[in-house]
């Protein structure tokens, strides 16, 4: 993997860090599964299955800590 997706974890706000949490949480799956066709053929099932968005809601959450850290907590 050579292109550079992610050259820091500075947000200028909260919802930006939100937005990057989210960012990572996706490249991991991305990552994971390179397959296009495939992801597609499961996001129909993720997408209607609520544990799985629970879930899904879980990891997002534990990125945000380590861009919230990163970032002291957006504190003027
Ligand atoms: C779409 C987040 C896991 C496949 C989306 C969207 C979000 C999202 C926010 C909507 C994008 C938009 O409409 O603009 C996440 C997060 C995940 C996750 C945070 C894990 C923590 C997965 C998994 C798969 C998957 C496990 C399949 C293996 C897709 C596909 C789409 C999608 C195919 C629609 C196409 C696209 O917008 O790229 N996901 N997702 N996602 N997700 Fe996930």
């Amino acid at each position: 993997m050579s292109d550079i997706w992610l050259s820091t974890l500075k947000t200028t706000t909260p919802q930006e860090g939100y937005e990057l949490a989210i960012k990572l949480s996706r490249m991991a799956v991305k990552l994971t599964q390179p397959s296009a066709e495939i992801r597609q053929k499961l996001r129909e099932d993720y997408a209607n299955n609520a544990d799985s968005l629970t879930a899904v809601s879980s990891v997002v959450a534990i990125h945000f800590q380590t861009v919230a850290a990163a970032n002291d907590h957006w504190k003027d």
